[in-house]
């Protein structure tokens, strides 16, 4: 497919990117835009791993292809805090320190985020149906789920 230049509206700044139409948004916002909180892990729309929020909802990167984006709000994991001023469900990731390599921790906190955006007070059935696609290789679920509970507003009792 030929060259294509389309602007790209990402963590509320405007780009105009020079690829082929169906280039997958997650080629664009590493290669292109230096953006590597999304993560390339099955490429298949699987894992997760490359979620980000387009429009408040959260989307694997992997499989859109940026044709489809021009015109929506993308937020990636870099557009929802900073380090001095995290977002507070990264603030809750940290806080029940949810991961082991860390690879799978966008996903997570991509859709735990648009979760809230939706439901801002889930019940713990809906924060694990929320995450129940997303893989980690780790075997972090415990702290994940506590973390995502806590971003939740939900009373986590320290562990023993
Ligand atoms: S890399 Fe996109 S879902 Fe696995
Ligand atoms: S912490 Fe390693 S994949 Fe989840």
């Amino acid at each position: 497919m030929t060259q294509n230049t389309m602007r790209l509206t990402v963590n509320g700044k405007a780009y105009d990117v020079d690829a082929a139409p169906d280039t997958a948004l997650l080629y664009v916002l590493r290669n292109d835009l230096v953006l590597n909180g999304p993560k390339y892990g099955c490429g298949l729309g699987e894992c997760g791993a490359c979620a980000v929020l387009i429009d408040g909802v959260a989307a694997r990167s992997c499989v859109i292809p940026i044709e489809g984006c021009a015109g929506r709000d993308i937020v990636t994991l870099e557009g929802l805090g900073t380090r001095e001023h995290p977002d507070p469900v990264q603030q809750a990731f940290i806080s029940e320190q949810a991961a082991q390599c860390g690879y799978c921790l966008n996903g997570m906190i991509i859709t735990t985020k648009a979760l809230l955006l939706r439901s801002p007070h889930p019940t713990e059935d809906e924060v694990l149906e929320a995450l129940r696609h997303h893989l980690c290789r780790c075997g972090a679920h415990i702290e994940i789920m506590r973390a995502a509970m806590r971003a939740a507003g939900h009373v986590v009792e320290a562990q023993t």
